[in-house]
């Protein structure tokens, strides 16, 4: 069994003993997995805002990413909507460039940077700094300096050493920084699973069960040049239902309670983190954002009223719920290998210009997803396949079972759904391989938000011999 970062996941359980029943129609879009401006022409040919893969392709390549702009709009929208009276800071981890901050902004949500570099990016964009939240479990004195100087509007306390730190720093610019505690509840949520326990064994926050919290908000309100505004939380990703969360909401509370007593202070903001999931295949069924968010709105509202405290200004830290449904991988096709495995059957090896260095989740997490045939209609029956990449080892998987079209052929262009999250932003250089661009494709046509990575910019970080 793997560890999976937001849950435990089954890895010898997946589907190679018995594979999953073919599909009966292999053209078909399963609109919960595909964005909103995907869908295929006449001639079976997927298009995207009305732009045929085929040229898409031939004008930026392969491997390449597509976002539709006003899929990933559309989706900042309706979590702006859902948490109408609270705040939405889009998790910039999950993909990040100049382009995204400025959707972000213009759509009117905040942005939780991580480290030095994602602040650098928003900052150079022009991502109103008040609107961004810090986090990170190690933020270099550089990193906390950087954010202070930013004057960004949030900055998540994550270690005792960051307390001390943070105020230094505060109190040598003559800055007062307002500050969340990030509480570690006991919670680890996965999918339809959840894990409550009485303690964490991880690295992030400061324990709750170990009263390691409540003496975190000691030390912070000891600290005149720091404001604690609020407490965190974040039980983990890929989360399809809020029974996790109403754990963490009630443990979370219950601190704010014991901090009302003992400080005499109402903590005003509780951000409940990211997670919400998204469906990668046919069956995935997430909540719907408006329920998730009534759901939280009424845990925090109930939670808040047992203990007898206004109730917080709850914020959540979307990432793949954003971007992850907006954009979709193409590769094309070069190599097929018929393999026997088991008793008898047969799969495909579908080899693609691409693979773990653009998607590493499937390898990392046995992560699943949707493939289809994407520059052509077949009426040729299912195959069972597996698409791989191009690199050296043979972990180098992309879709570990799919059913394609037995016809599917060298040239042919597939595309993989729901590549917007984790995908280019873990993606690596494995084999001196650059990185694949992502093209932002709209109303007004189709443009680069983040160029191909050539060999020549890989080769000019290497300082000779
Ligand atoms: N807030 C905090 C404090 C986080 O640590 C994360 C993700 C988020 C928000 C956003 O979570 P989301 O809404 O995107 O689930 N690489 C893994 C996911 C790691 C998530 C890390 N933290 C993957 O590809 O599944």
């Amino acid at each position: 069994m793997r560890a999976h970062p937001a849950g435990p996941r089954h890895g010898d359980q997946l589907h190679d003993a018995v594979p999953l029943a073919p599909v009966s129609d292999l053209g078909f879009l399963d609109r919960s997995v595909w964005a909103t401006g995907v869908e295929r022409d006449h001639d079976g040919v997927l298009r995207v805002a009305g732009m045929d893969v085929r040229d898409l392709a031939a004008e930026f390549g392969t491997p390449a990413i597509f976002l539709d702009e006003s899929d990933f709009r559309g989706r900042c929208k309706a979590f702006r909507s859902a948490f109408r009276g609270g705040d939405v800071y889009y998790a910039s981890k999950a993909f990040l460039t100049s382009a995204i901050a400025r959707w972000i902004a213009e759509e009117g949500l905040g942005l939780d940077v991580a480290t030095g570099g994602e602040l650098e990016l928003a900052v150079r964009a022009g991502f109103p700094p008040e609107r961004i939240l810090m986090h990170g479990n190690n933020k270099s004195v550089v990193e906390l300096a950087a954010a202070l100087d930013a004057r960004v509007g949030r900055i998540v306390l994550d270690s005792h050493e960051e307390i001390a730190r943070l105020g230094f720093l505060a109190e040598a610019r003559g800055v007062r920084a307002k500050v969340l505690v990030r509480v570690t509840v006991g919670v680890e949520a996965h999918t339809h699973e959840f894990i409550a326990t009485a303690h964490e064994d991880q690295k992030f926050g400061f324990s709750l069960a170990g009263g390691d919290a409540a003496e975190a908000v000691r030390r912070v309100l000891a600290l005149p040049q720091l404001d604690l505004v609020g407490l965190h939380s974040h039980i983990g990703s890929q989360i399809f239902d809020t029974a996790g969360f109403e754990v963490a909401a009630h443990r979370v509370v219950a601190l704010a309670s014991q901090i009302r007593d003992e400080h005499r202070l109402e903590m005003s903001e509780l951000n409940l983190g990211g997670g919400l999931g998204i469906a990668y295949v046919t069956g995935d069924d997430p909540a719907e954002l408006e329920t998730v968010a009534v759901s939280l709105r009424q845990i925090v509202q109930r939670e808040a009223a047992e203990c007898g405290l206004a109730v917080p200004r709850l914020a959540v830290e979307p990432g793949r719920a954003i971007v992850g449904p907006s954009a979709f991988t193409l590769y094309e096709v070069g190599t097929i290998k018929d393999v026997e495995f088991g008793t008898g059957q047969h799969r495909s090896y579908v080899s693609v210009d691409g693979g773990m260095s653009d998607n590493i989740r499937t390898a990392l997490y046995d992560a699943e997803y949707t493939v289809v045939l994407a520059s052509r209609a077949s009426t040729a029956g299912p195959r069972l396949s597996r698409v791989v990449g191009r690199h050296c080892e043979s972990g180098d998987v992309v879709v570990k079972d799919a059913w394609l079209p037995a016809d599917l052929a060298p040239g042919d262009l597939l595309a993989v759904a729901a590549t917007g999250a984790y995908c280019r932003a873990m993606a690596s250089n494995y084999n001196m391989v650059g990185r694949p661009p992502v093209v932002a494709v709209g109303a007004a046509g189709a443009r680069p938000i983040l160029r191909r990575e050539t060999v020549e910019d890989l080769l000019a970080l290497d300082v000779g011999d």
